[in-house]
């Protein structure tokens, strides 16, 4: 792994792809045990965890359905500012386990505002799962059961994760360089 470009901006190595698979792993394990006879319902938020999402349901030993969402917010449509809305939820969750997969959670904002949508819909379970986190950004009240990497509050791309719609393709992560 060497410093690349995007955009003009520089990036430096940070999670080889070697060790993000064996993160993965360990999630995976813990997963395995936790919802063996669950027949949970995975809910991937695209686009930044369609990656992560493909290499984790890969390792997962046991029963389970995935489904991708979006999420769209929006500005002005309510008096609070922000609504999350969740595009292409077709499945039922009433009485499902339910487990979302989110690529980073960086201040929570997102997450915060669309759970209670999904908790509203009675759920029998619902956990988050996310391979990075950043604590220091996240200002948003949110339970994060299984966690890949706490990592510091600085700008990362590769492994699905893009800046300015590039670098999604990169086994590996890069972090945005100090210069
Ligand atoms: P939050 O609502 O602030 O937690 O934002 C989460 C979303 O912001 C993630 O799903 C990513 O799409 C994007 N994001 C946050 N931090 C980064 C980063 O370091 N690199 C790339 N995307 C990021």
């Amino acid at each position: 792994m060497s410093r690349i470009t995007i955009h003009g901006r520089d990036f430096v190595p940070f999670l080889s792809a070697e060790a993000i698979d064996a993160t993965i792993t360990e999630l995976a394990a813990e997963l395995t045990k936790d919802y063996r006879d669950k027949k949970p319902m995975f809910i991937a938020i695209l686009n930044g965890s369609f990656i992560f999402a493909a290499d984790l349901f890969k390792k997962l030993e046991f029963e389970a359905e995935i489904c991708f969402i979006k999420l769209a917010s929006y500005k002005g449509t309510a008096s609070t500012g922000h609504v999350i809305t969740a595009i292409g939820l077709d499945v039922p969750v009433q009485n499902r386990h339910i487990v979302v997969l989110e690529d980073i959670v960086d201040t929570g904002k997102t997450l915060n505002s669309f759970l209670p949508q999904l908790h509203n819909q009675h759920p029998a379970s619902l956990k988050l799962c996310a391979l990075l986190h950043k604590p220091e950004a996240t200002a948003y009240p949110l339970e994060i059961a299984y966690t890949g990497f706490s990592i510091p509050d600085k700008f990362v791309v590769g492994y699905g994760l893009d800046y300015d719609g590039y670098g999604r393709n990169l086994p590996s992560i890069y972090q945005l360089a100090d210069n």
